[in-house]
């Protein structure tokens, strides 16, 4: 319908003028919103979905008129977004040309450690790595990016990374158009030099690099017109150490309907939502027509989320194709651990270790027996960090015992760790066993885990804890 609608003449800025703020002015939102491109599967015998990606070197205008070397996949900058069906099996066939080795890691997806793309599974340059698994995890918006041990930073801060949404058939409607009313936002910060091209150390420093300019999906300056009366905002923390403090500029209240690892039970009325890297946030927010609305970030006192900053303008076109209200019920899975639930305890200390010791790919830290489910309790004691754990969900059950906001009560994979805090985590495990090939958790921060603020855990036959070996003869000392 929205095509019947008159267009807004030029809402979204004038389309010319090369942009030459460097240092960062005021933003003027001249640039469309660029909308990731979705991938196309070939579908192959059995119906498996076959997904191509390739790593490779390109130019892209980050800042208009200014055309710069980046790394993506199928493209100059960033990926296609990629999605798929809880059931689906999928064939992701991930071919190199960057000329330096590196791995894609499906952050989010819970699946088989062989098919994780960690570091254990290095794609040489030239080579090719094809995982395939079947989707089996709630609707969820999901990502993927590099992990080699010591240059992720390097990697997803030139360029590399893109979303992968799990739809579930069985789930809530919620609005489900690509690039109408279901909208990708990739927040990533950046510097520039004079040429254009992002600047700056990503292993600079306690945090490594914090940018003055906000991307969203790769564009600078960016303005988003919407002709629905609701819109679905997937919003990824794709930053190296930057935090959001994500609100409108007239603080509306919006709807969070779910978090990292998938749907919330009810949704969350709430004016503003934090992200710390690799962090998601699906929220719906109604607009009204011809109106115009900035999205922005509110500094905070975290080291990490200085200054406030405008991300994006969204215009309303002067009439709205109407939008389904938000279901009062999406999903009605709750982590849960039982009573007498083992306890395992990660204490931050500086920002290249976890329990004192550094990341070392031939040695398993954690043996996690199938299916478990088990408080992990992250105590830091130094400035803010955040805590990732592959293939499981876990909810928040508290931080310094106090409940955490009813938004961050639902499925997650990734949690901001306040400098000096405790936050204790009901985590439910997967059932794919191996017992030689690990997962890591890590901090997010890239910087803190390239420098080694990362553990290795197996998933192993329950019972077989004890027996199983905990050094990695042939690990893979890629990096
Ligand atoms: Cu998003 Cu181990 O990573
Ligand atoms: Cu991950
Ligand atoms: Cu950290």
């Amino acid at each position: 319908m929205a095509a019947a609608l008159p267009a807004l003449v030029s809402a979204c800025g004038s389309d010319g003028g090369p942009d030459t703020s460097i240092p960062p002015a005021r933003l003027t939102f001249a640039n469309r919103l660029r909308i990731p491109p979705l991938a196309r599967p070939a579908t192959g015998p059995g119906g498996v979905k076959r997904f191509d990606l390739t790593m490779r070197r390109g130019q892209a205008e980050l800042l208009a008129g200014r055309r710069t070397e980046t790394w993506g996949f199928n493209g100059p900058h960033l990926g296609p977004t990629i999605r798929a069906r809880r059931g689906d099996t999928v064939q992701m066939a991930v071919t190199n040309q960057l000329g330096e080795a590196s791995t894609v890691h499906w952050h989010g997806m819970r699946l088989p450690a062989r098919m994780d793309g960690g570091p254990h599974q290095p794609i040489e340059p030239g080579a090719s790595w094809s995982p395939r698994w079947t989707i089996d995890q709630p609707a969820a918006t999901t990502w993927y990016h590099p992990h080699p041990h010591g240059s992720t930073a390097m990697h997803v801060y030139r360029g590399l990374a893109g979303l992968f949404l799990i739809d579930d058939p069985d789930g809530p409607k919620l609005p489900s158009a690509y690039g109408v009313d279901d909208i990708p936002l990739i927040l990533q910060d950046k510097r520039f030099a004079a040429d254009g091209s992002p600047t700056g150390d990503p292993h600079r420093g306690t945090f490594g690099m914090l940018g003055d300019h906000v991307l969203v999906n790769g564009t600078h300056d960016p303005c988003l017109e919407v002709s629905t009366e609701r819109v679905r905002l997937r919003l990824l923390n794709g930053s190296n150490a930057r935090m959001y403090h994500v609100e409108f500029a007239d603080r509306r209240a919006f709807q969070v309907v779910g978090t990292d690892a998938g749907l919330l039970n009810a949704p969350v009325e709430t004016a503003r939502v934090s992200l710390s890297p690799g962090e998601r946030v699906e929220i719906v927010a109604g607009f009204t027509a011809g109106e115009q609305v900035i999205l922005r970030s509110a500094g905070g006192d975290a080291d990490i989320d200085e200054g406030d900053l405008d991300l994006l303008k969204v215009v309303a076109r002067d009439r709205l194709a109407e939008s389904p209200a938000v279901p009062a019920r999406l999903a009605d899975t709750r982590i849960d651990v039982p009573a007498g639930a083992r306890v395992r305890r990660f204490r931050l200390n500086g920002h290249d270790a976890i329990n004192g010791e550094e990341m070392d790919p031939s040695r398993i830290d954690e043996v996690v027996p199938a299916g478990a489910r088990e408080i992990w309790e992250v105590e830091n004691h130094v400035y803010a960090h955040n805590f990732h754990i592959h293939e499981v969900a876990f909810r928040v059950l508290d931080v310094d015992g106090a409940p955490p906001p009813a938004y961050l009560a639902g499925p997650k994979d990734t949690v901001y760790v306040p400098g000096k805090s405790t936050v204790r985590l009901a985590v439910e495990f997967g059932h794919h066993i191996d017992p030689t090939t690990p997962y890591m958790y890590h901090c997010h921060l890239l910087r803190h885990e390239d420098s080694g603020m990362m553990g290795q855990f197996v998933i192993v036959r329950p019972g077989t804890e004890d027996l199983v070996p905990r050094t990695l003869a042939h690990a893979a000392h890629h990096g």
